[in-house]
């Protein structure tokens, strides 16, 4: 009997359920349809009509083939940017039309979250907090790191120059090869760390210390596993990998003791007689900032490893971006120079660097056509209607269902030929006249856009106009021209950039 209903009982409830889910999300189509001209986006076409295996092993083909991000462009393009499917019988609608973006990132947020996906992918690692959840964690947690992101407090020159002096030091300048990628890598780990933690990993120095190594190492693998458990959703608890949950303990301990010493800290700066001014160490740090608004150990720890999930790789990624679209472009890297020609290191605060117009054009446009983040999804939480993209001339409204995902291709909304005008081709001077709201979104939008916006802004401009001022030359030394897509979390150059740098001698 337990055999019969094994092999049959639970096919058929499951059958059933998705027979019952198809006819009422049918019966509410129609009466949407009826009420307000609601109407489906095409259908991208399977052989599988119940769990679109194929459309899984194309994504699946296309990663492999470095081409994931490309092929969405391509299918958006065929379906007037508007499209739905099935993967695993689950609702997928893809769409760059501005109009909807807003919609799901700022008019109706409140109707999509991202903690059906993330939460439980990535609660091991770095806890719950304002990357992983949405309310009630997330309107606790946003508010929290607020003040720390504000424009005055982001701009600590003197301690990210440190970092970039040691970055400088690591460059060769006779024009041999050098591949950015790893090195803008270690820039960007410790200086996050150091912002984040109030500790550098030191990853640019000889003597990395080893515990430093461990965090490291174990962060690593700690997001390899979160990227299995994206992939088999609700089915994690089938992966067997001891190595995983190792490292997530490892992450939260030493967080653990970070933690401790800032509370520590700020129990010393509250004693009779003391200043916090006076404490050594008076930089600008995460971890001391929280500790002034909350001494819950649980909510310092996971508000500070989220916060240093989304941003120890993405500034990097830019960086190695943007500098592959500089080798391939000699008349670029002249134009910078001669806007900073004049300026040394020290004139370099934030209000300097906002001020250089061809330097802000650049970043830009670079973030324009290679977007770290270049794709994004949200999980609708209630029932609503898009605004557009159904029906054949993808202007009706579409209705949306709980559970169903949209997804949302930055990289393909950037190369709109009816935005951008000769879209593909990397020409910073069009920023000059070029005036966007929700067709260009490297940072997000809404209330969830990225709170270090103007951080990583300031970070990106400092490596670019300290190597401008530097370097007279930057060529190309990657033999492919074309730029292959590596997408782990990011978007990024595979072969990163390959460089040749030659130092500028009247510049000693
Ligand atoms: C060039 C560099 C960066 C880019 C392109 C970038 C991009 C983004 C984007 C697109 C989002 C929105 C994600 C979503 O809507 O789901 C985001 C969110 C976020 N970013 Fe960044 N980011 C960068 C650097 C950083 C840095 C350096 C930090 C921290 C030090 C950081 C911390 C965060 C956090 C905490 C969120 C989540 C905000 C929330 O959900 O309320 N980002 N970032």
């Amino acid at each position: 009997m337990a055999a019969f209903l094994w092999y049959f009982g639970i096919p058929i409830a499951f059958l059933v359920r998705v027979l019952y889910l198809s006819l009422s999300r049918n019966l509410a189509t129609s009466r949407a349809a009826g009420r307000y001209g609601c109407k489906d986006p095409p259908n991208l076409p399977s052989r599988d009509p119940l769990f679109n295996f194929d459309i899984v092993r194309h994504s699946l083909r296309m990663a492999a083939k470095d081409r994931r991000i490309r092929s969405i462009y391509e299918q958006l393009h065929s379906y007037d940017f508007t499209f739905q499917s099935w993967p695993f019988g689950k609702r997928v609608i893809s769409t760059t039309d501005p109009k909807n973006i807003q919609f799901v990132f700022a008019t109706e947020a409140a109707k999509f979250g991202i903690g059906p996906q993330r939460e439980h992918a990535q609660g091991p690692l770095t806890g719950l907090g304002i990357v992983t959840s949405d309310d009630p964690i997330w309107s606790r947690m946003r508010p929290l790191i607020r003040p720390t992101f504000t424009r005055t407090q982001i701009a600590d020159r003197e301690s990210f120059d440190v970092h970039v002096s040691r970055f400088m030091e690591l460059l060769p300048s006779d024009g041999s090869e050098v591949n950015l990628r790893p090195l803008f890598e270690r820039l960007i780990l410790d200086s996050s760390s150091e912002f984040i933690f109030g500790e550098s990993f030191g990853s640019l120095l000889l003597d990395c210390k080893v515990d430093s190594k461990k965090f490291i190492e174990s962060f690593n693998n700690g997001q390899k596993g979160v990227g299995k458990r994206v992939l088999f959703g609700k089915m994690s608890f089938l992966i067997r990998d001891a190595k995983f949950w190792e490292s997530c303990s490892l992450v939260q301990e030493y967080t653990r003791r970070l933690v401790e010493n800032a509370l520590a800290r700020r129990r010393k700066a509250q004693e009779p007689g003391e200043n916090e001014d006076d404490l050594p160490n008076r930089k600008y740090v995460l971890v001391y900032e929280l500790a002034k608004e909350t001494d819950d150990r649980d909510v310092l720890r996971s508000q500070l490893l989220n916060i240093f999930f989304a941003g120890r790789d993405t500034p990097a990624t830019a960086l190695t971006n943007m500098f592959f679209a500089l080798a391939r472009h000699s008349r670029v890297w002249s134009k910078i120079r001669e806007e900073v020609k004049d300026l040394r290191p020290e004139d370099l605060t934030f209000e300097k660097l906002k001020s250089l117009r061809y330097v802000q054009h650049v970043i830009n446009e670079a973030l324009r056509l290679h977007p770290p983040v270049a794709n994004n999804s949200r999980v609708c939480l209630q029932t609503t209607m898009l605004p557009t993209g159904g029906g054949p001339d993808r202007k009706s409204p579409i209705l949306v269902f709980p559970g169903d995902t949209i997804s949302m291709s930055f990289y393909t909304l950037h190369r709109r030929a009816d935005i951008f005008l000769d879209p593909e081709e990397f020409r910073p001077e069009r920023w000059q006249t070029l005036r966007t709201t929700w067709e260009f979104l490297p940072f997000g939008g809404g209330p969830r856009h990225c709170p270090a916006q103007q951080l990583a802004l300031f970070w990106i401009g400092y490596v670019l106009v300290r190597m401008a001022l530097r370097f007279r030359e930057l060529r190309n030394m990657d033999p492919v021209e074309n730029f292959v897509e590596d997408l782990k979390l990011n978007m990024e150059s595979k072969n990163g950039a390959r460089v040749g740098l030659v130092f500028d001698e009247r510049r000693s």
